[in-house]
């Protein structure tokens, strides 16, 4: 497995891998990889002949107060995931190398982006639109993985790819969850055993919303309320609940075409993210 650290060199290993007629994909992370990571990688080497998983924690996503100085970071732990995985090649580059000093091109995503995470986070699809085209164009791949906890990302990226008709093959991977229900993520690591146990309140009102779904209900609001009293109940502080179609991400009152049933809420200072699909 090759680690590459600057642009150059990983642009050479696609060239040389296009050169032998190889599939590329690309497997876009910011690290503290987890089993969610490992079955996008997974899925990834389904479908090509060579993998690189790229590591940036990318600052330009991270508004001036998140948390992109405490942001989970372990290279040697994720490096030895990826040499088992069969990776072929990580990306791992530092931002010095990704952003000139005076950079200043983005990629705008003007309307998916504007609710739900885009509400709360102003400007961070600007930068994941900017930084996931800029891996694409580096890495020269053929296809990228994405992951579906990431709904509006998901979204997002696709719309990118349409309307800038970028020749990137996009393959989406369902959400990960823990045993006990919690939805993967990198950030559940700052939980307290007491805030985890807490977020298992969101999955627990996802199970009962989704039941009622089944069993009929089409009513947004009635299921918005199931989530909001688990959470509340257990402490969380709601960012946002909502139920949006699934293609526009707008938000509906009845449930006549596949939506998406998306929340963001805090336990202590960690927001954590989780949907289900209402199809
Ligand atoms: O989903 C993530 O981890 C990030 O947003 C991504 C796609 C790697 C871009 O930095």
């Amino acid at each position: 497995m090759q680690i590459v650290r600057d642009t150059n060199t990983a642009s050479r290993l696609s060239q040389l891998w296009r050169l032998h007629n190889l599939r590329i994909a690309l497997v876009p992370t910011m690290g503290f990889l987890h089993e969610g990571h490992l079955s996008l990688i997974r899925l990834a080497k389904r479908h090509a002949d060579r993998v690189m998983v790229s590591i940036f924690v990318n600052p330009t996503q991270f508004g001036p107060n998140e948390d992109l100085a405490s942001y989970p970071r372990d290279f040697a732990r994720d490096e030895q995931l990826c040499r088992q995985e069969g990776v072929d090649a990580v990306f791992y580059p530092t931002p010095a190398t990704m952003y000139a000093d005076d950079h200043s091109t983005w990629v705008n995503e003007d309307s998916l982006s504007s609710g739900l995470c885009g509400a709360s986070r102003p400007g961070h699809f600007r930068g994941v639109c900017t930084v996931v085209l800029k891996l694409f164009n580096i890495s020269g791949c053929h296809l990228a993985v994405f992951g579906r906890k990431d709904a509006q990302q998901a979204l997002i990226i696709q719309r990118m790819v349409r309307d800038l008709n970028i020749p990137v093959q996009l393959l989406l991977a369902p959400l990960v969850r823990e045993k006990d229900g919690l939805a993967l993520s990198s950030r559940n690591n700052y939980l307290s055993p007491d805030e985890r146990q807490n977020a298992l309140s969101i999955y627990r009102g996802l199970q009962e919303a989704d039941a009622k779904y089944k069993a009929g209900c089409r009513d947004a609001e009635q299921l918005i309320e199931i989530l909001r009293r688990h959470i509340s109940g257990a402490g969380g502080k709601i960012d946002y609940i909502s139920v949006v179609s699934q293609d526009s991400l707008q938000a509906v009152n009845r449930i006549d075409s596949p939506a998406l049933l998306a929340l963001a809420a805090y336990f202590g200072k960690t927001r954590l993210i989780d949907n289900i699909f209402l199809d």
